[in-house]
């Protein structure tokens, strides 16, 4: 069965039975989420992050090696920036949901592009996290993780073992995906009976791939994103919902007793 649009109802979602069946049976579900999942958070989106004084600056030219090399304070400073703002956020509805479901199928694999931490901190165990962490810092010399370095008026501050410039440990356009992250992701998109695409545009690869290679091995992949995106032409669901109210009704409407 093909449905497209989940259709709200009374119960403001009207969970399809045979997707309620699909998930109940599942042996392995993993999920891509993607900055959407902490728009509910306060987290903007990527695309929707610039205000204020970073308008005049796309992500794009903030978020490479390259900018850092030609301005590193202006890309610490935004990242500052947008690190206070994650530090004030709260796991939404969504990320509970996301946690609590974990514990409900054999396998759960949770792969996420966001670099806030939130899922962590709703309890989900494991995350993948393909894009980094923004909470920690590395140095851009020895890309090794720094925890603690002398305060400095000097911005960014310097790595206490080589002196090199400090950095957020993200990934930057045109960097590399951790390796052996991004091979576990494939691995579960691989050997996944449900793939769950919820809040990612879909466009940044190679996480926009991942729901693909679950299409290949014939999982069912469900998109949830208010803005269906490309995915949705080939999802078994496309739901045009906010995560943050769509999946606490998923998890409810599949798994009543818990
Ligand atoms: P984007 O900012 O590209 O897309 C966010 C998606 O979330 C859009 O498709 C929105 O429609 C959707 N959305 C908005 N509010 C939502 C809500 N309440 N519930 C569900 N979905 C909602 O973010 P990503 O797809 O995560 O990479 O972008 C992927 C990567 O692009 C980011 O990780 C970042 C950026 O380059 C790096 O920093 C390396």
């Amino acid at each position: 069965m093909r449905e497209k649009q989940g259709q709200p109802s009374g119960e403001r979602f009207k969970i399809p039975e045979a997707l309620i069946r699909q998930l109940r049976s599942a042996r392995h579900i993993a999920v891509l989420t993607g900055a959407g999942t902490s728009a509910e958070s306060g987290v903007p989106t990527f695309r929707d992050a610039q205000t204020g004084l970073w308008a005049q600056y796309s992500p794009e030219e903030l978020a490479t090696p390259e900018a850092f090399r030609r301005n590193p304070r202006l890309v610490w400073e935004w990242y500052q920036w947008r690190r206070e703002r994650v530090s004030q956020a709260k796991p939404n509805p969504g990320h509970l949901a996301l946690a609590r479901m974990e514990s409900l199928v054999p396998k759960f694999t949770l792969i996420t592009q966001n670099v806030d931490g939130l899922h962590h901190e709703a309890g989900s165990k494991g995350v993948l996290e393909l894009h980094g962490n923004i909470r920690r810092t590395k140095c851009f010399t020895e890309n090794s993780i720094v925890d603690s370095w002398r305060a400095t008026p000097k911005i960014p501050p310097r790595c206490p073992r080589c002196g090199g410039l400090l950095r957020p440990d993200v990934v930057w356009f045109g960097e590399s995906l951790p390796a052996e992250i991004l091979n576990e992701a494939e691995a579960a998109a691989r050997s996944c009976d449900v793939f769950l695409s919820v809040g990612t545009s879909s466009v940044v690869f190679p996480a926009a791939a991942l729901p693909h290679s679950a299409l290949a091995v014939g999982a069912t992949v469900i998109e949830i994103n208010p803005t269906p995106t490309e995915l949705a032409a080939d999802a078994a669901w496309s739901f045009a919902a906010a995560s943050g109210e769509f999946l606490p009704v998923l998890l409810s409407a599949t798994w009543p007793e818990c």
